[in-house]
């Protein structure tokens, strides 16, 4: 019988130290490769979805851990007891089949009820999480913050139906009280995943999904497009801001009641962009506040967009010089997104005409920047 697979060759191979110090290397290098802040962590987690995820996952990390090492010693064993016996070398070389154990009626008992064992072992939590997070008709959402959350090719609105106004790319809530999202799309799938606080959910057009969790601790978190929705879907990002009661509460009062038209500081910069934001074609597209110049509906909100912490859906930090870039070559930071370029500079434009885009486009930094500000605020009680 020919020999296809030399066990002997193999533990020659093994003993080598080169193959051992390459393990080793390996072995050094993936571990370093773990580091780094954990933004997108599903094994770091304060909300109370990932939680239980997280808790389902370790189950079943365990669970195949001891089944791993069980199996492998069983193999290691088997190679170390039968693989180089006398008898099987003898068999081998006389070309007879090894002793057969197909048939024995134990073994193949115990092999098939431990997997079902351990197959309801991870069922039963799993499939009472899956009803638990389904169980929409019996939860009750009075005591909860309520968000309208819709997709676009590649923002986010969430819409606060309880207040009465609606933003964009950053959802704020409370800590330690559970927030529900009801998930709808506007164009897309998309999905919902903010890792360290829940898993995700699919936003499909004309379909109602919801997902719910606590935010357990205060803090910042990063959000993404988990399902591909072509373009710009990597750069679909969003920010989760988990604040403390009052602090939530000031910030749902920068879009309500007096507040609710959107302050704009005197400062004559802040008024030219302003003017620009209505004359140049922003506001056919975005809303400000309860201003009747911006109510545009096909982009993102730009109601207080000066306390937002990015710029186009998280894709860099809300710094004027990113917004000037932004507004300068929309498609450079973003590829294929729908913002136009409303100011090209570069090629085949006149060094004055570009002198005049830059001073516009600073305009309406200022003008965005200053948006939900306090010292905006305080500028407009002193008139
Ligand atoms: Cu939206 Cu990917």
């Amino acid at each position: 019988m020919k020999k296809y697979f030399d066990l002997a060759r193999v533990g020659r191979m093994l003993r080598k130290r080169t193959v051992v110090s390459m393990a080793a290397l390996a072995l050094i290098l993936l571990l370093s490769s773990c580091g780094g802040d954990y933004i997108y962590s599903t094994l770091d987690v304060t909300g109370s979805a990932a939680k239980d995820q997280l808790s389902l996952f370790m189950l079943t990390f365990w669970l195949g851990l001891i089944v791993f090492v069980v199996v492998s010693a069983a193999f290691c064993y088997s190679l170390w007891r039968f693989g180089m016996s006398k008898k099987a070398k003898e068999e081998s070389d006389a070309g007879e089949m090894p002793t057969q154990t197909h048939g024995n009626a134990t073994i193949e008992i115990i092999w098939t009820v431990l997997p079902i064992l351990l197959l309801i072992i991870i069922g039963i939590p799993t499939v009472k999480q899956i009803w638990e997070q389904e169980d929409v008709a019996l939860h009750d959402v009075s005591d909860d913050i309520v968000v309208n959350v819709t997709g676009y090719q590649w923002w986010w609105e969430f819409e606060y139906p309880e207040y009465g106004f609606t933003t964009a790319n950053e959802l704020v809530i409370p800590v330690g009280k559970r927030v529900t999202l009801n998930l709808q799309s506007g164009d897309v799938l998309h999905s919902f995943w903010v890792p360290r606080l829940s898993g995700k959910k699919d936003l499909i057009p004309n379909q109602d999904n919801v997902l719910f969790f606590t935010p357990e601790e205060e803090g910042y978190y990063y959000g993404q497009c988990a399902e591909l929705c072509l373009g710009a879907h990597a750069y679909m990002r969003f920010r989760v801001l988990v604040e403390n009661e009052t602090d939530f509460q000031a910030w749902t009062e920068k879009f309500t009641g007096d507040t609710v038209l959107q302050q704009v500081s005197l400062d004559p910069q802040v008024q030219r962009g302003k003017l620009l934001f209505k004359n140049k074609g922003c506001a056919g597209c975005h809303a400000v506040g309860n201003e009747n110049y911006a109510y545009g509906q096909d982009a993102p909100d730009l109601t207080n967009f000066g306390l937002r912490t990015t710029v186009a859906a998280g894709r860099v930090p809300n710094t004027p010089e990113n917004l000037a870039s932004w507004l300068r070559n929309p498609q450079e930071l973003k590829p294929t997104n729908y913002m136009p370029t409303l100011w090209p500079i570069g090629e085949g434009v006149s060094d004055e005409v570009a002198q005049q885009r830059e001073e516009e486009i600073a305009a309406i930094v200022a003008y965005l920047q200053s948006l939900g500000k306090d010292d905006v605020q305080q500028a407009q009680a002193g008139l």
